[in-house]
């Protein structure tokens, strides 16, 4: 995860996952509140650090760092790629952005570079959608050493004949498979990793997916995810999937730094709750996801206002003590015009607007996460893939209110690091009376907030993932190897 935090803040699975980037927005959001100039200072400075130069210092740094490995051990766990070292990786994107999938596949470029292998990159975009962005992201890619190379063409053939192993990003690079390589299919299949991060019935699709059974292996984010790519692909299309490994993402070591910079967290705290008029002891929840139905901000508001009634019927006093606000983190009108305007007529309705603030996408999430008390991940229907947030949230000490759906349920230990709803209507009252359980007891917030901080440090970490991904790698290999020689 750290190009995330580092080029960004980004969410991993979806593209509609990923919170683009508009953290200029974000800024404004901020800047509006006349603050003292310091402070503003600082946050400008701390949102440029986090989101973005962190990601090239990542790079910078990248050089030399499996010796690095070898002398400061203790600085520099092991990532469990080493044994890569030598070897010749292509990576398949489709497309290169700050959003969630292909900022992973950057991750993955990363540690793999850094560990001495070739690596090479192709983003398989739509002509004509190369953008600054494009340039500049690929541009930080060679100055770590990876090679890009043209969606199409011999070059991209013979780096395909020529690679140890290649990892298609998302469903959607199944495309390239057919397009690009024709006649070679057959040998390159067998040394295929498909990295799928989306759980989205589109994908269904022959165009997407037809060669799934026959590369190596998938690897996917979560075993719910994987689940439901087995009984889809095997309904809908009537394939099977290959040897399939879950892995679950880790936090970046840079977003890891930022979570325990204590000071730096107080003071960006101070900062958003200022800006929004919240008081240092009122307690806020948040939601930080792409605003769309499917992330169940809705819902959240219709728990919200249930629990609001709930408090102000029997626990006024407290209400006065400590007032209680929302943050909706990632809102985009283009993308959700009729959804955006229908939350802001409820919370007009239900006269909330003083207690519910909207902020627009933003890479950054750090800010937010430093603001909150009770991070709400909502996701409706199926839930995430993984969701990256909660992990996240979880680092910042953050309690998770979660629905007892998809990687939500893998990631959060219901009654210890947080609290599972049901998705759909009927979690909206269990949600409602989560929050008054949380709002009414400080030392649960305390606790199942120190115990989220503990399961990351315990499962969730860069380190976790890359050794994982190593394992994946060795029998990827290893198999190729073997259908190579038979
Ligand atoms: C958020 O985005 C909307 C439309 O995209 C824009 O009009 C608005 O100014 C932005 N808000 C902030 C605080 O930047
Ligand atoms: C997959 O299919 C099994 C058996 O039909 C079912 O119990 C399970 O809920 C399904 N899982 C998903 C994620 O669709
Ligand atoms: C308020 O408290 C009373 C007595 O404890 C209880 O009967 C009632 O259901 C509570 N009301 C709400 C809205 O929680």
């Amino acid at each position: 995860m750290h190009l995330r935090t580092s080029v960004t803040q980004q969410r991993p699975n979806r593209e509609d996952d990923a919170l683009q980037a508009s953290h200029s927005s974000s800024r404004t959001t901020l800047f509006s509140s006349g603050l003292q100039l310091w402070l503003l200072l600082l946050f400008v400075f701390l949102a440029a650090v986090s989101a973005v130069a962190l990601f090239s210092r990542t790079l910078y740094d990248a050089e030399g760092k499996c010796e690095e490995l070898a002398s400061k051990p203790q600085l520099r766990p092991p990532t469990g790629l080493e044994f890569m070292k030598g070897k010749s990786v292509l990576l398949v994107s489709h497309e290169l952005s700050l959003s969630g999938g292909p900022l992973l596949l950057m991750e993955l470029a990363t540690l793999l570079s850094t560990c001495g292998v070739h690596v090479h990159w192709v983003t398989n975009q739509k002509e004509g959608s190369e953008t600054d962005m494009v340039h500049n992201l690929e541009s930080r890619l060679t100055t770590i050493g990876v090679q890009i190379l043209p969606a199409r063409g011999p070059q991209t053939v013979k780096a395909a004949l020529d690679s140890d192993l290649i990892v298609l990003n998302t469903a959607v690079t199944g495309k390239w498979l057919e397009a690009v390589l024709k006649v070679h299919l057959m040998t390159i299949l067998p040394k295929i990793l498909w990295w799928i991060h989306e759980m989205r019935g589109h994908y269904f699709t022959r165009d997407f997916v037809q060669h799934l059974p026959g590369v190596a292996g998938a690897m996917i984010d979560s075993h719910a995810t994987v689940e439901y790519w087995q009984n889809r692909t095997n309904e809908r299309l009537g394939i099977k999937m290959p040897r399939t490994f879950v892995v679950h993402l880790g936090n970046s070591r840079d977003f890891m730094e930022a979570a325990e910079n204590a000071l730096s967290k107080r003071l960006l705290q101070q900062l958003v709750r200022e800006s929004f008029g919240i008081r240092n002891e009122d307690i806020v929840f948040s939601a930080i996801n792409s605003v769309s139905r499917g992330k169940g901000q809705d819902l959240f508001l219709k728990a919200f206002t249930q629990f609001l009634h709930l408090i102000e019927a029997n626990h006024s006093e407290q209400l006065r003590k400590h007032n209680v606000h929302v943050l909706i983190v990632g809102s985009d009108w283009h993308v959700q015009p009729k959804f955006e305007a229908e939350l802001r007529v409820f919370v007009e309705k239900e006269k909330i607007t003083n207690r519910v603030h909207f902020v627009n996408k933003t890479m950054n999430v750090v800010p937010y996460l430093a603001a909150t008390d009770v991070l709400v991940q909502n996701s409706q229907g199926r839930g995430e893939c993984f969701g990256r947030i909660s992990i996240e949230a979880m680092a910042f000490g953050l309690p998770v209110l979660g629905t007892a759906a998809g990687g939500t349920v893998e990631i959060v230990n219901d009654g210890s690091t947080g609290i599972l709803h049901p998705v759909g209507k009927e979690g909206i009252s269990v949600l409602a009376s989560n929050m008054m359980t949380l709002f009414l007891n400080q030392n649960l917030r305390v606790t199942m907030g120190r115990n989220s901080d503990k399961r990351v440090r315990e499962n969730f970490l860069e380190h976790h993932m890359s050794q994982k991904i190593g394992i994946v790698f060795k029998e990827i290999l290893e198999k190729s190897k073997r259908s190579t020689y038979v």
